[in-house]
């Protein structure tokens, strides 16, 4: 059970200390961002592509999502597990949200849930805040919204400003404890911090002024293959040393020598 609150993160907010969060998706992961200290763990829709190894985040059904939190929320001990409702588990209708939500506070034991959308999704937030279940809103331009228009990281963000004040704002109004700006552009991530309440997280291309920070754990870590080709992380890339290690027992093994761990040769 989380011992962070949404009150703690409010006053976090207004004293100005940085909210950290950190995506998980399985037991021990969870156990080592949870010791390093981040207030929250998103078990994201990212997860579908890191942990299950979908070509985008948007496969992953909502029983794989329920199966990653269940295994993270056992690893947290202090961190607040938010669960991420996957593409179409809860835009079809208010009841679809408040089932799959409730799913995932039930069968995944998760502490909140987060969903994509702008004001359009306020109905779902006020909804599941009513049933007594967090929502941490995700908003801007985000890999779901960007279906079929090429990618999120090449959208022209000037059109929708406007539209993007206004969802926060709705957002807010519905109840989400939170909210995660992915392609904000910065400025108006900054303003919308100042205005808005609530704690603000930048999800990437949010610059740095807003009250949080969200990452992808395997970008933080360098933690796919491909940063060996092309290294892209701050910090490892951690992807090295584990791939070093593996080469080390494929050698010891073929070569004969002892890979028992010491406690097996006490
Ligand atoms: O799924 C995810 O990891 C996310 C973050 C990028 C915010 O939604």
């Amino acid at each position: 059970m989380a011992t962070v609150t949404i009150p703690q993160l409010n006053r976090m907010k207004s004293e100005g200390h940085k909210i950290v969060v950190m995506t998980a998706y399985d037991f021990e992961m969870a156990r080592i961002v949870d010791r390093a200290g981040v207030e929250m763990i998103l078990v994201g829709d990212s997860g579908g592509r890191y942990a299950l190894g979908y070509e985008s985040f948007n496969p992953v059904t909502l029983d794989e999502m329920i199966l990653l939190t269940r295994s993270v929320s056992r690893g947290a001990k202090n961190a607040m597990v938010v669960g991420d409702l996957p593409f179409m588990s809860y835009q079809v209708s208010v009841e679809d949200a408040l089932r799959s939500a409730g799913r995932m506070m039930k069968e995944a034991n998760a502490d909140a849930v987060k969903l994509e959308g702008g004001e359009d999704f306020a109905p779902a937030v006020r909804a599941l805040v009513k049933a007594g279940i967090p929502v941490m809103a995700h908003m801007g331009i985000t890999p779901m919204m960007a279906i079929g228009s090429g990618g999120y990281l090449n959208q022209d963000v000037k059109p929708i400003e406007d539209q993007i004040r206004r969802d926060a704002l709705a957002l807010q109004d519905a109840g989400a404890f939170s909210v995660v700006f992915t392609r904000v552009p910065p400025p108006l991530a900054t303003a919308l911090t100042k205005e808005l309440r609530i704690p603000t997280l930048a999800g990437g291309g949010a610059g740095d002024d807003c009250d949080g920070q969200v990452c992808v754990m395997h970008g933080v870590f360098g933690l796919t293959v491909d940063e060996l080709e092309t290294p892209k992380a701050i910090y490892g890339p951690l992807v090295k040393p584990i791939l070093e290690t593996a080469e080390a027992f494929v050698a010891d093994v073929r070569a004969g020598r002892p890979v028992r761990s010491r406690r097996d040769n006490a």
